[in-house]
Parts: structure tokens; sequence; C-alpha cells
């Protein structure tokens, strides 16, 4: 609900259980932050602006303007007029100045939310905005600054929507999403940080004096950062105590910062990076940044994380997948990687098929002259020395054995040893003049110009139309650098970074619109484009090309932090792990992939026949309870990555009559008894039976105590787990009502 107060001069936008309040003070009058963070009843809080207490407020004091502009509140910080703290905007005219200064014009709360114009963007019926137009008057400049709330969702989506309304032109070299000044009650700065094959670690540290935070230039989220921001009350845990996020529903660069202030107050801000950015804006021309997220919880990281899933399931997948069981697949890359042809896929069908796995998917290597990661990107044409007879042939195979069929694809790419780069070499992104680097033997194609993204796509869908194909994974290996386009004048060639996220943005959207049942995952070399942008067109993404279950369980903490267990790309895959060489019991594996997509990545024609009798029961697992990772509420009972011993979670239906809990030991502890667990998200009323499911007969059995427990029980005594022989062992255990 969101609502003007005239008396008071205050919006209040309200969540379920968080109220968002700006005040107007002075005049002309700035937008300023009052309030964010438990739902509140009153309006007027405009005290919390201490518009009064300073003696040097602009309308009573013009001696001392620069004072008041560096301590005020602000909702929407600009550069160059003595506010220090970093801003929100900060533009160039053609006389190249960069001051502006915004105040309050008009406002709309209107029903609905407004069109997102290519970025991806919430959406649904329940929602209502409220567009708070500011206004600079030296430049013509108009800034709309857009609220949005759903009535079922703790979440505030924020924009802004510049526009030059002069005639002149202006170039924007910062417009970020959302900011907003609070005062620094200790909090800590939670952020996800990696590399490759370790992404989404979770880092938490005291917040100092000065800028803090995270930000990628590499042209995509990056496996290094996540788009996200945490703010937590010291005594916040997993489930008590306060929690703000922001994140950004964007898969290029950003920054999230967080800049501790001499008063002690904090800005916090999100939003494109402006390292590699330059827009310019003509005359009555616009420029939306795109959306980013705010959260409040005062029910700890539980809290924070299940408001995000709730709005994310609800209003930003928009897949016809995004509700439907995911067939569960099998990829063949660290089964073959490079080298196959299609007996060997058609071998490994055969064999998936016999324990219940539903499709197969054709990674890299079956296009151009692909025998290894050095050539043919951009050759999108089926490679028949490998697949002979052709795709059709094959997937009429894999069809044969009641199997659907995906393939991957790497449509930003171009290899210099390819037909495309002979061809067109001018099509790759680089600055004239300078032998642009190569990263993995690729470049990067320049998807700004729409021939260059006619022709990907057209190459796309003649695939795609040659045969039956159900599921494409879209992949990206390599970051952007050596930033020039031939398509874009000098003054604007800033602008690049930003119309690349647009362009792929552009042609996943052709692709979902065309193919509308397609199941689309999105992939970057592991997890390094995880973000909500790409949420907007594939309902899953793969999550790391780490599989090794002992490092899946941080990076999937870390990624479960924000996104829902339905859109986390988790597979099984062989031992000892190809990434870190570990060997953890197949059942294990098989747990920790439940908590996502869940599918195989192996050599099933090679693995033990013990490993390959559990497949059919672990099928069945996933077909039992994929419902409740999927669609439940997620709580987290231990984490791995804080104890180092062992790691558990649950996911309770939203009726709160089951629930589902994976307990992985990580490590044993020689001369330690059994270990109390305590449960979450249960109906303190109601009474539960506990069951294990028997990895070899996917069976149900009565775990601890055959008798029922009311929930208030279990989730303040708990259970006792112990009697785990050695190393990476896990349980699931299914937490059932009592009829
Ligand atoms: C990176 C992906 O994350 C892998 O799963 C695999 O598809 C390779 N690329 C193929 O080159």
């Amino acid at each position: 609900m969101i609502g003007w107060h005239e008396a008071s001069r205050s919006f209040k936008i309200d969540t379920p259980h968080s109220s968002y309040v700006i005040a107007l003070a002075d005049e002309p009058a700035y937008a300023g932050h009052a309030y964010f963070g438990k739902r509140i009843s009153d309006e007027d809080v405009s005290q919390l602006l201490r518009i009064a207490e300073p003696p040097y407020v602009p309308s009573r004091n013009a001696r001392d303007k620069l004072s008041f502009l560096d301590t005020f509140p602000m909702e929407y910080p600009t550069h160059g007029v003595g506010d220090f703290r970093g801003s929100a905007l900060k533009i160039r005219t053609k006389e190249g100045h960069s001051a502006s200064e915004l105040f309050y014009l008009r406002h709309e709360i209107v029903s609905g939310k407004p069109e997102a114009e290519g970025l991806p963007a919430t959406f649904g019926d329940n929602a209502s905005t409220l567009k708070l137009i500011l206004w600079d008057e030296v430049c013509s400049l108009e800034v709309e600054l857009r609220y949005s709330v759903f009535e079922d969702c703790d979440a505030v989506l924020r924009s802004a929507r510049i526009t030059n309304r002069g005639t002149r032109e202006l170039f924007l070299e910062k417009a970020l999403s959302a900011s907003f000044d609070m005062d620094n009650e200790e909090f800590e700065l939670l952020t996800l940080h990696g590399s490759w094959a370790r992404e989404r670690h979770m880092q938490r540290r005291r917040i100092g004096s000065g800028f803090q935070g995270v930000s990628s230039g590499r042209g995509e989220t990056s496996h290094q950062h996540q788009p996200f921001l945490g703010l937590l009350s010291r005594d916040c845990t997993q489930e008590r105590g306060e929690a703000y996020g922001l994140h950004l529903i964007y898969s290029g660069n950003f920054l999230g910062s967080v800049y501790g202030g001499q008063f002690d107050n904090l800005r916090i801000s999100i939003g494109i990076d402006p390292e590699d950015f330059c827009w310019r804006l003509a005359p009555g021309e616009s420029f939306l940044t795109p959306e980013a997220v705010l959260v409040y919880s005062d029910h700890g990281l539980g809290g924070m994380s299940r408001s995000f899933h709730d709005l994310y399931r609800r209003h930003l997948i928009r897949s016809v997948w995004k509700d439907r069981t995911r067939p569960v697949l099998i990829n063949n890359w660290e089964a073959t990687y490079f080298d196959f042809d299609e007996k060997k896929l058609l071998a490994i069908a055969e064999q998936a098929a016999k324990c219940g796995i539903e499709m197969l998917v054709m990674d890299d290597g079956w296009f151009g002259n692909r025998f290894d990661d050095n050539r043919a990107l951009g050759d999108w044409k089926v490679n028949e020395e490998k697949i002979r007879g052709g795709l059709k042939k094959l997937t009429d195979g894999i069809g044969a054995l009641g199997m659907r069929f995906g393939i991957w694809f790497e449509p930003e790419m171009v290899s210099p040893d390819s037909d495309l780069y002979r061809e067109h070499p001018d099509w790759a992104i680089a600055v004239p003049g300078r032998k642009a680097g190569l990263c993995r033997n690729q470049y990067v194609l320049d998807l700004t110009r729409s021939e260059v993204r006619d022709h990907v796509f057209g190459l796309l869908t003649d695939i795609l139309d040659s045969a039956d194909i159900a599921y494409v994974k879209w992949d990206m290996n390599r970051q952007l650098a050596d930033l020039g386009s031939l398509g874009l004048d000098p003054e604007c060639q800033g602008e690049l970074s930003h119309r690349y996220v647009l362009a792929v943005y552009e042609l996943q959207e052709r692709l979902i619109k065309r193919y509308p049942e397609l199941l689309l995952e999105n992939c970057s070399g592991g997890g390094a484009r995880f973000d909500p942008g790409m949420l907007y067109y594939s309902p899953q993404i793969w999550c790391s090309d780490d599989t090794d279950a002992v490092e899946r369980l941080m990076i999937q903490e870390g990624t479960a932090l924000l996104y829902p267990l339905s859109v986390i790309g988790a597979h099984v895959s062989d031992c000892p792990n190809h990434t870190v060489g570990r060997v953890t019991p197949f059942e294990t594996r098989g747990y920790v992939a439940l908590a996502g997509t869940f599918g195989y990545e192996l050599d099933i024609t090679k693995i033990s026949e013990e490993d390959r009798a559990l497949i059919p029961k672990q099928v069945e697992m996933y077909h039992r309870y994929h419902g409740l990772f999927a669609d439940g509420d997620y709580y987290r009972l231990a984490s791995y990555s804080e104890n180092r011993l062992y790691d558990a979670f649950l996911c309770a239906s939203k009726d709160q009559r089951e629930a589902v809990l994976v307990y992985v030991q990580v490590m044993m502890r020689p001369n330690h008894h059994s270990r109390v667990l305590k449960l979450a998200g249960l109906d303190p009323k109601r009474r539960y039976r506990l069951y294990r499911f028997v990895a070899e007969t996917a069976e149900e059995v009565p775990f601890g105590a055959d008798r029922a427990f009311y929930g208030d029980t279990l989730m303040n005594a708990g259970i006792t787990i112990g009697g785990l022989w050695g190393d990476f062992k896990a349980l699931l255990l299914h937490v059932k009502e009592e009829e």
C-alpha cells in the first residue's frame, strides 16, 4: 500500500511487514529518506530527517547549504552541489559541467507497474507504484523515482527514469537504481564473493568509515561478486535480528556501495557501475535504470531469504516451467568433454533412460570444427563427423528412448578460428587499432549491432527448428574487455556495456517468445551470470562448474540466501570430483543436488554398478520431494561454511503440514555423541513424525523415536542425529504431520 500524506508531506510505502517513508523537506523541497524498517503505523516520522536540528537548512540559512547537503538523508543524491557522500546521479552537460540538484516537482500513485522498457523487472497484478518526480531547473532534467510494492511480498522495488526535457544533449555518467541514507546502528555488511568454481561464498564484516561494497566491471555479474548488499544488525542470526537486503535485477556491470559517513550515518546505493558507463541523452530522451529490490526482515537472514524467494517465484520468473516439474536430465559435459559422437550420446541416453532419467543434454562440442575449446564458436552448424546422420536423427533416437533432448549454445561468442570470424572480423568487440585480448581463446560478439544479433538468432533458430529440442543451455564463457563498437558514435562508446546487456536480453526475449515451451537454462562458465536479471528469461541458472558435494554446500548456501532452490542448477557428478578430486558417497551427492534443479553430469555407462543402481531411486526421490524444495519456505539449520563440520537446511510447505530436511556430516568427529538439530518452519501446535529416506530402496522408515512430536518440541528442543559413520555422510528426513 502506498499513501501520500499532505500534512506531513510524506509518502508511506507499506509491505505486509515493512514500511518505507519518504518525506519532503524545505522549499523548494528535497526528497528525504525518513525510514525503512519494520512496519509502523504513523506516516509522519519526518523528525528523522532532523531538519529542525541543524541551523543550516537552505531556506533559512543560505550561508551553509553545503553542510546541509552533506548531512541530509537524501533519497536520490546528485553530484556536484555539496553532498560529498557519493551520488546516485551524475550528469555532464555539453559545456562540461557536472552539477545537478533535484527538487520535488509532483507525484503520482498508480496501480500496477510501469513498463520496464527492455529490462527485466518484477511484474504482477497486485502491485502499486509511486512515481516521485524530481526536477533540476538548470539542466531541464527530470528524474522519476519509481517505488513499487506487491500486496503479497515484503519487498520495495526501486528504479529511476531520467529524462532530458531541455534542448541540449546531456550525458549520464552515473545513474544508480536506488540509494538511501540511514543511521549506522553498528550494522555489519554481508556480501557474496568468489571465483570460478567457488561462487557466492558469504562474507560478513563490520562497516567502517568511507566506501565499501561490491562491483563488477566484467560486463557480466561475475563469479567474483554478486549485485547484493546485506546490512545486518550485530545480533542478526539465521532467524533473529534485523537484515536489510538490496539486490539488483541486472546482468552486467554493477556497483553496490555503502558509505560510512562522519555523523555515524550510512549511504547505501546500488545500480549500474559508472566505471564503464556514459549515456548520451538527447533532448526528449529517457534512460531507465534497472530495478533494485529492497527487503527488510526482522527475522534474521532466513526472513530476508524467504522474502527474496517469494518475490522471485511469484513476480520475476515468467517461464511456463516456473511451477512445472523439470525433467531430470543428464548432461554429457563432465562425462565426455569434447570427446563424443552420436554413438556415445545414444549409449549414455540408453542407460539413462533405463534409470528413469528424462532428458539428455548435449553440451559443448557438437558444432563446426569444435574438437576443443580453441575454435568454432559462431559456427552453429552440426558437425556431422561427430553427429553422424545429423541432429534430427540423433534427437529421434533419443525420443525413441522416451527422453527429451537439450542442447548447449554460447551465442554471444566468436572464436578467431571460425568461419564467422574469418568472414566478419569486425563483429568482435574491440578498440580499433588495438589488438583485443583473448580469453578461453574467444572474443565477444558486438551484439549491440542489430545485424550481429539477427545473424546469431538466425543460426540458433535454424538449429532449434531442425529437430525436437526441449531445452537450451545458454552459456557465456568470458568477460568483456577492449570495449569498442563500430556501431556506436564516438560519444556513445560508453554505452556499450549496458547496450550489450540489453542486447542479450533482447535475444533471450526473442528466443522465449518464439519457443514458449522451451526450458532455458542460463550459464556463464558456471555461475558468473547468476543474477535476478537472467531469471526473467530462464527459470533456472547453472550454479557453478564445481559439482563437488562439499564445495556445493557453501556455494548453494550463498546462492539460496537470495534465490529459490527451484532455480539453482545442480547435478550429481562422478568421483573423484573433476574440480577438487574429492570422493563423496553417491547418496550424498544426490541429496545435495536435490536442493536445486537436479540432474546428472557423468558417464552413466562407466560408473560403478552400485552407484548406477541408486539412480532410479534418486529419480524417485526427486519426484517425491522436489515440490517441497521448489515451492516451500527455506530454513537454514546449520552452516558448514561457519562450523566446518556439518550442514543442514529444511524446506517446509507453505501450509506447514510437511517439510524435508537435508543433513550432511562433512567431517566425522571422534568420541562425539549425537548432535542436536533444531527444526524450523513448522506449526508449533501440530504433531509431526519423522521419516528417513533410504537411498537403496527409496522407502521411508521411521527416524529416531518412532512417535509424533509437537512442532514446538521439534523446533525448540530439537532432534538428535548421531551414528553416521565417516565423512561426507548425509541424511534426508521427511517431516510429516501426523494424520
Ligand atoms: C562452462 C559451463 O559452465 C560448463 O557446464 C560447460 O557447458 C562448459 N562451459 C562448456 O564449454
